[in-house]
Protein backbone atom coordinates (compact mmCIF):
# COMPACT_ATOMS: atom_id res chain seq x y z
CA UNK A 1 0.00 0.00 0.00
CA UNK A 2 1.27 3.75 -1.05
CA UNK A 3 1.97 6.24 1.44
CA UNK A 4 -0.68 8.12 -0.49
CA UNK A 5 -2.89 5.58 0.04
CA UNK A 6 -2.18 5.44 3.96
CA UNK A 7 -2.68 9.19 3.69
CA UNK A 8 -5.99 9.04 2.83
CA UNK A 9 -7.35 6.09 4.79
CA UNK A 10 -6.11 8.18 7.86
CA UNK A 11 -7.63 11.11 6.89
CA UNK A 12 -11.17 9.52 6.39
CA UNK A 13 -10.51 7.57 10.07
CA UNK A 14 -9.94 11.17 11.44
CA UNK A 15 -13.08 12.69 10.10
CA UNK A 16 -14.98 9.62 11.04
CA UNK A 17 -13.53 9.96 14.50
CA UNK A 18 -13.83 13.94 14.89
CA UNK A 19 -17.08 13.89 13.74
CA UNK A 20 -18.69 12.33 16.62
CA UNK A 21 -16.15 13.25 19.35
CA UNK A 22 -18.28 14.80 22.17
CA UNK A 23 -16.03 17.38 24.05
CA UNK A 24 -12.93 19.12 24.33
CA UNK A 25 -11.41 16.29 25.56
CA UNK A 26 -12.09 14.03 23.39
CA UNK A 27 -10.63 16.14 20.26
CA UNK A 28 -7.53 16.64 22.31
CA UNK A 29 -6.76 12.83 22.54
CA UNK A 30 -7.42 12.78 18.45
CA UNK A 31 -5.15 15.27 17.90
CA UNK A 32 -2.38 13.07 19.67
CA UNK A 33 -3.47 10.31 17.98
CA UNK A 34 -3.06 11.76 14.54
CA UNK A 35 -0.90 15.00 14.79
CA UNK A 36 0.90 14.20 17.88
CA UNK A 37 4.96 13.43 17.30
CA UNK A 38 3.94 9.70 17.53
CA UNK A 39 0.86 9.87 15.67
CA UNK A 40 -0.14 8.83 12.31
CA UNK A 41 0.63 11.09 10.19
CA UNK A 42 4.27 11.03 11.68
CA UNK A 43 4.56 7.08 11.05
CA UNK A 44 3.18 8.05 7.57
CA UNK A 45 6.34 9.89 7.15
CA UNK A 46 8.24 7.03 8.06
CA UNK A 47 7.86 5.34 4.85
CA UNK A 48 8.94 8.00 3.03
CA UNK A 49 12.10 5.97 2.94
CA UNK A 50 10.77 3.59 0.78
CA UNK A 51 9.56 6.32 -1.63
CA UNK A 52 11.29 6.80 -5.34
CA UNK A 53 13.31 9.63 -4.70
CA UNK A 54 11.35 11.51 -7.54
CA UNK A 55 8.44 11.16 -6.30
CA UNK A 56 9.15 12.46 -2.75
CA UNK A 57 8.11 16.18 -3.16
CA UNK A 58 4.71 14.94 -4.13
CA UNK A 59 4.15 12.47 -1.19
CA UNK A 60 5.77 15.37 0.92
CA UNK A 61 2.78 17.32 -0.01
CA UNK A 62 0.22 15.16 0.26
CA UNK A 63 1.27 14.64 4.09
CA UNK A 64 1.08 18.56 4.84
CA UNK A 65 -2.37 18.40 2.60
CA UNK A 66 -3.09 15.70 5.01
CA UNK A 67 -2.36 17.94 7.67
CA UNK A 68 -3.66 21.10 7.29
CA UNK A 69 -7.15 19.00 6.22
CA UNK A 70 -7.04 17.28 10.13
CA UNK A 71 -6.47 20.48 11.85
CA UNK A 72 -9.27 22.33 10.11
CA UNK A 73 -11.32 19.59 11.14
CA UNK A 74 -10.40 19.56 14.74
CA UNK A 75 -10.70 23.66 14.79
CA UNK A 76 -14.27 23.16 13.39
CA UNK A 77 -14.84 20.60 15.84
CA UNK A 78 -13.86 22.85 18.30
CA UNK A 79 -16.36 25.90 17.55
CA UNK A 80 -19.07 22.90 17.10
CA UNK A 81 -18.95 22.20 20.65
CA UNK A 82 -18.65 25.03 22.24
CA UNK A 83 -21.49 26.64 20.39
CA UNK A 84 -23.42 23.71 21.84
CA UNK A 85 -22.43 24.34 25.11
CA UNK A 86 -23.60 28.04 24.79
CA UNK A 87 -26.98 26.72 23.38
CA UNK A 88 -27.67 24.45 25.99
CA UNK A 89 -26.64 26.46 28.64
CA UNK A 90 -28.60 29.45 27.20
CA UNK A 91 -31.65 26.76 27.22
CA UNK A 92 -30.84 25.60 30.55
CA UNK A 93 -30.95 29.23 32.57
CA UNK A 94 -33.39 31.26 30.77
CA UNK A 95 -32.35 34.97 30.85
CA UNK A 96 -35.21 37.96 31.19
CA UNK A 97 -33.42 40.48 29.30
CA UNK A 98 -36.09 42.84 30.57
CA UNK A 99 -35.03 42.57 33.90
CA UNK A 100 -33.21 45.81 35.42
CA UNK A 101 -29.39 45.77 35.74
CA UNK A 102 -28.05 44.97 39.09
CA UNK A 103 -26.56 47.48 41.22
CA UNK A 104 -22.84 47.38 42.12
CA UNK A 105 -22.59 47.25 45.86
CA UNK A 106 -21.29 50.60 47.09
CA UNK A 107 -18.44 50.26 50.28
CA UNK A 108 -18.00 53.36 52.79
CA UNK A 109 -15.08 54.52 54.42
CA UNK A 110 -14.69 52.81 57.79
CA UNK A 111 -15.94 54.95 61.00
CA UNK A 112 -12.60 55.21 61.79
CA UNK A 113 -10.91 56.30 58.99
CA UNK A 114 -13.93 58.72 58.89
CA UNK A 115 -13.38 60.23 62.40
CA UNK A 116 -9.76 60.62 61.45
CA UNK A 117 -10.02 62.68 58.03
CA UNK A 118 -12.26 64.78 60.05
CA UNK A 119 -9.74 65.49 62.91
CA UNK A 120 -7.03 65.89 60.53
CA UNK A 121 -9.36 68.45 58.05
CA UNK A 122 -9.89 70.76 61.55
CA UNK A 123 -6.37 70.82 62.06
CA UNK A 124 -5.31 71.45 58.51
CA UNK A 125 -7.90 74.58 58.77
CA UNK A 126 -5.81 75.93 61.85
CA UNK A 127 -2.67 75.57 59.71
CA UNK A 128 -1.58 72.35 60.82
CA UNK A 129 0.67 69.92 58.62
CA UNK A 130 0.24 66.40 58.62
CA UNK A 131 3.36 63.96 59.17
CA UNK A 132 3.93 60.14 59.57
CA UNK A 133 5.73 58.08 61.56
CA UNK A 134 7.18 54.54 61.87
CA UNK A 135 5.26 52.21 63.63
CA UNK A 136 8.41 49.70 64.38
CA UNK A 137 9.98 52.33 66.63
CA UNK A 138 13.66 52.77 68.80
CA UNK A 139 13.38 53.04 72.91
CA UNK A 140 14.72 56.29 72.11
CA UNK A 141 12.38 57.97 70.04
CA UNK A 142 9.01 56.40 72.32
CA UNK A 143 10.76 57.08 76.07
CA UNK A 144 14.27 58.41 76.25
CA UNK A 145 13.92 61.49 74.28
CA UNK A 146 10.52 62.20 75.74
CA UNK A 147 11.77 62.68 79.24
CA UNK A 148 10.72 58.96 80.62
CA UNK A 149 12.70 58.30 83.48
CA UNK A 150 14.61 54.92 83.05
CA UNK A 151 12.02 53.00 85.89
CA UNK A 152 8.61 54.60 84.33
CA UNK A 153 5.62 51.96 84.24
CA UNK A 154 4.97 53.21 80.83
CA UNK A 155 8.27 51.20 79.95
CA UNK A 156 7.16 48.02 81.69
CA UNK A 157 6.76 45.22 79.67
CA UNK A 158 2.92 45.34 80.75
CA UNK A 159 2.16 48.25 78.16
CA UNK A 160 4.83 47.94 75.74
CA UNK A 161 5.30 45.35 73.16
CA UNK A 162 8.85 44.73 72.60
CA UNK A 163 10.40 43.59 69.07
CA UNK A 164 11.68 39.65 69.14
CA UNK A 165 15.74 40.35 68.17
CA UNK A 166 15.49 37.88 66.66
CA UNK A 167 13.10 39.18 63.68
CA UNK A 168 14.97 42.38 63.08
CA UNK A 169 17.16 42.71 59.98
CA UNK A 170 19.13 45.03 60.18
CA UNK A 171 18.39 45.79 63.84
CA UNK A 172 19.29 42.38 65.01
CA UNK A 173 20.45 41.13 68.47
CA UNK A 174 18.93 44.98 70.04
CA UNK A 175 16.68 45.32 72.83
CA UNK A 176 15.60 48.79 72.51
CA UNK A 177 13.27 47.65 69.45
CA UNK A 178 9.73 48.36 69.93
CA UNK A 179 5.91 48.94 68.98
CA UNK A 180 5.31 52.73 69.72
CA UNK A 181 3.18 52.95 72.55
CA UNK A 182 2.23 56.58 71.51
CA UNK A 183 2.40 58.98 68.44
CA UNK A 184 4.53 61.02 70.58
CA UNK A 185 7.96 59.81 69.16
CA UNK A 186 6.95 61.54 65.64
CA UNK A 187 7.20 64.61 67.93
CA UNK A 188 10.73 63.98 68.19
CA UNK A 189 11.58 62.93 64.67
CA UNK A 190 10.01 66.21 63.46
CA UNK A 191 11.86 68.23 65.79
CA UNK A 192 14.96 66.34 64.96
CA UNK A 193 14.37 66.82 61.20
CA UNK A 194 12.68 69.96 60.93
CA UNK A 195 13.54 73.21 61.96
CA UNK A 196 11.01 75.33 63.59
CA UNK A 197 8.37 76.99 63.53
CA UNK A 198 6.52 73.71 63.89
CA UNK A 199 2.95 73.19 63.46
CA UNK A 200 1.75 69.52 62.58
CA UNK A 201 -0.53 66.97 63.65
CA UNK A 202 0.82 63.13 63.62
CA UNK A 203 -2.02 60.93 63.31
CA UNK A 204 -1.36 56.78 63.59
CA UNK A 205 -1.49 53.79 64.67
CA UNK A 206 -0.16 52.97 68.56
CA UNK A 207 -0.10 49.49 70.33
CA UNK A 208 -0.26 48.52 73.79
CA UNK A 209 -0.30 45.14 75.97
CA UNK A 210 -4.03 45.67 76.44
CA UNK A 211 -7.58 43.83 75.55
CA UNK A 212 -11.15 45.00 77.17
CA UNK A 213 -14.01 46.64 75.68
CA UNK A 214 -12.46 50.03 75.95
CA UNK A 215 -9.23 49.03 75.05
CA UNK A 216 -7.61 47.32 72.24
CA UNK A 217 -3.62 46.39 71.49
CA UNK A 218 -3.67 47.74 68.20
CA UNK A 219 -5.26 51.57 68.16
CA UNK A 220 -5.17 55.14 67.08
CA UNK A 221 -3.95 58.01 67.91
CA UNK A 222 -3.50 61.81 66.70
CA UNK A 223 -0.46 64.18 68.00
CA UNK A 224 -0.03 67.51 67.75
CA UNK A 225 2.95 69.48 68.29
CA UNK A 226 3.38 73.86 67.93
CA UNK A 227 7.01 74.96 68.11
CA UNK A 228 8.10 78.56 67.59
CA UNK A 229 8.96 81.77 69.29
CA UNK A 230 6.85 82.95 72.14
CA UNK A 231 4.03 80.26 71.57
CA UNK A 232 1.99 79.83 75.25
CA UNK A 233 -0.24 77.85 77.21
CA UNK A 234 -2.97 80.84 75.91
CA UNK A 235 -2.52 78.93 72.19
CA UNK A 236 -2.51 76.09 73.50
CA UNK A 237 -5.81 76.39 75.19
CA UNK A 238 -6.97 79.16 72.23
CA UNK A 239 -6.08 75.77 69.42
CA UNK A 240 -7.42 73.06 71.63
CA UNK A 241 -10.91 74.75 72.31
CA UNK A 242 -10.83 75.76 68.34
CA UNK A 243 -10.27 71.87 67.66
CA UNK A 244 -13.11 70.90 70.59
CA UNK A 245 -16.03 73.10 69.04
CA UNK A 246 -15.33 72.20 65.52
CA UNK A 247 -15.19 68.49 65.90
CA UNK A 248 -18.16 68.06 69.03
CA UNK A 249 -19.94 71.33 68.83
CA UNK A 250 -20.45 74.46 71.17
CA UNK A 251 -19.80 72.75 74.54
CA UNK A 252 -17.54 74.34 77.28
CA UNK A 253 -14.05 72.98 77.78
CA UNK A 254 -11.71 72.96 80.95
CA UNK A 255 -8.07 72.01 81.65
CA UNK A 256 -7.17 70.14 84.66
CA UNK A 257 -3.65 69.51 85.90
CA UNK A 258 -1.90 66.19 84.88
CA UNK A 259 1.50 64.84 84.34
CA UNK A 260 3.31 63.36 81.03
CA UNK A 261 7.17 63.02 81.44
CA UNK A 262 7.38 65.34 77.91
CA UNK A 263 4.92 68.32 79.19
CA UNK A 264 5.62 71.27 81.89
CA UNK A 265 3.09 71.87 82.65
CA UNK A 266 0.68 69.39 81.97
CA UNK A 267 -2.81 69.01 81.43
CA UNK A 268 -5.33 67.08 80.49
CA UNK A 269 -8.62 68.32 78.28
CA UNK A 270 -12.20 68.08 79.35
CA UNK A 271 -15.39 68.60 77.36
CA UNK A 272 -18.84 68.70 79.05
CA UNK A 273 -20.78 65.60 78.56
CA UNK A 274 -22.76 65.41 75.56
CA UNK A 275 -25.09 62.98 76.89
CA UNK A 276 -26.21 64.51 80.05
CA UNK A 277 -25.47 68.19 79.15
CA UNK A 278 -23.08 68.65 81.74
CA UNK A 279 -24.89 68.47 84.50
CA UNK A 280 -23.95 64.50 85.39
CA UNK A 281 -27.41 63.68 85.73
CA UNK A 282 -29.76 62.28 83.17
CA UNK A 283 -33.23 63.48 82.51
CA UNK A 284 -35.21 60.93 85.12
CA UNK A 285 -32.51 62.44 87.25
CA UNK A 286 -30.37 58.62 87.33
CA UNK A 287 -26.59 59.71 87.82
CA UNK A 288 -25.02 59.69 84.02
CA UNK A 289 -22.76 57.03 83.20
CA UNK A 290 -21.23 58.21 80.47
CA UNK A 291 -19.42 60.76 82.63
CA UNK A 292 -19.57 58.85 85.73
CA UNK A 293 -22.05 61.84 86.99
CA UNK A 294 -19.38 64.39 86.79
CA UNK A 295 -20.86 66.19 83.93
CA UNK A 296 -17.08 66.12 82.17
CA UNK A 297 -15.43 63.48 79.20
CA UNK A 298 -12.02 63.80 78.81
CA UNK A 299 -10.68 64.64 75.51
CA UNK A 300 -7.21 64.69 75.45
CA UNK A 301 -4.03 65.35 77.41
CA UNK A 302 -1.59 67.91 76.35
CA UNK A 303 1.03 70.54 77.92
CA UNK A 304 4.27 72.64 77.21
CA UNK A 305 7.32 70.53 75.83
CA UNK A 306 9.15 69.85 78.25
CA UNK A 307 12.85 71.33 77.79
CA UNK A 308 14.34 68.03 78.33
CA UNK A 309 12.62 67.21 75.13
CA UNK A 310 14.02 70.45 73.59
CA UNK A 311 17.41 69.30 74.64
CA UNK A 312 17.29 65.31 73.65
CA UNK A 313 15.72 67.12 69.66
CA UNK A 314 18.34 69.44 69.81
CA UNK A 315 16.24 72.68 69.45
CA UNK A 316 16.86 75.86 71.92
CA UNK A 317 14.64 75.79 74.60
CA UNK A 318 16.04 79.38 75.29
CA UNK A 319 14.33 80.57 72.21
CA UNK A 320 11.73 78.44 71.43
CA UNK A 321 8.30 77.36 72.94
CA UNK A 322 5.72 74.77 72.39
CA UNK A 323 2.91 73.04 73.16
CA UNK A 324 2.01 68.99 72.04
CA UNK A 325 -1.33 67.30 72.82
CA UNK A 326 -2.58 63.93 72.01
CA UNK A 327 -5.80 61.74 71.74
CA UNK A 328 -6.83 58.07 71.18
CA UNK A 329 -9.22 58.49 67.82
CA UNK A 330 -11.01 55.31 68.76
CA UNK A 331 -13.10 56.73 71.82
CA UNK A 332 -14.35 59.71 69.86
CA UNK A 333 -15.79 57.34 66.95
CA UNK A 334 -17.61 55.31 69.66
CA UNK A 335 -18.67 58.28 70.93
CA UNK A 336 -20.10 60.14 67.93
CA UNK A 337 -21.50 56.67 66.48
CA UNK A 338 -22.25 55.19 69.74
CA UNK A 339 -20.70 52.03 69.77
CA UNK A 340 -19.99 50.21 72.95
CA UNK A 341 -17.48 47.73 72.32
CA UNK A 342 -13.86 49.12 70.60
CA UNK A 343 -13.12 45.65 69.70
CA UNK A 344 -16.18 45.64 67.30
CA UNK A 345 -14.43 48.42 64.78
CA UNK A 346 -11.45 45.99 63.89
CA UNK A 347 -13.60 42.98 63.74
CA UNK A 348 -14.68 44.12 60.12
CA UNK A 349 -17.86 42.39 59.98
CA UNK A 350 -19.62 44.08 57.17
CA UNK A 351 -23.00 43.47 59.16
CA UNK A 352 -22.00 46.10 61.77
CA UNK A 353 -20.05 48.51 59.37
CA UNK A 354 -22.60 48.85 56.90
CA UNK A 355 -24.93 50.59 59.49
CA UNK A 356 -22.57 53.87 59.01
N1 LIG B 1 1.29 60.63 74.31
C1 LIG B 1 0.32 60.82 75.37
C2 LIG B 1 -0.44 59.51 75.57
O1 LIG B 1 -0.33 58.62 74.79
C3 LIG B 1 -0.65 61.92 75.02
C4 LIG B 1 -0.02 63.27 75.05
C5 LIG B 1 0.59 63.78 73.93
C6 LIG B 1 -0.06 64.03 76.21
C7 LIG B 1 1.16 65.04 73.95
C8 LIG B 1 0.51 65.27 76.23
C9 LIG B 1 1.11 65.77 75.11
O2 LIG B 1 -1.14 59.37 76.54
Amino acid sequence: MSVIDDLRRIREEAQGAIDVAQDESALETLRVRYLGKKGSLALALRGMGQVPPSERPLVGQAVNEARDQVEALLAAAKSRLARAALEAELESTPLDVTLPGRRTALGHRHPLTRTLEDIVAIFQRLGFGVLEGPLIELDFYNFEALNFPKDHPARDMQDTFFVEPESLGALRGRQDVLLRTHTSPVQVRAMLSRRPPLRLIMPGTTFRCDSDPTHSPMFHQVEGLYVDQGVSFADLKGTLDAYAKAMFGDRPTRFRPSYFPFVEPGAEMDMACGVCGGSGQLPGGEPCRTCKASGWVEVMGAGMVHPNVFRACQVDAEKFTGFAFGFGVERIAMNRYGIDDLRLLFENDVRFLEQF
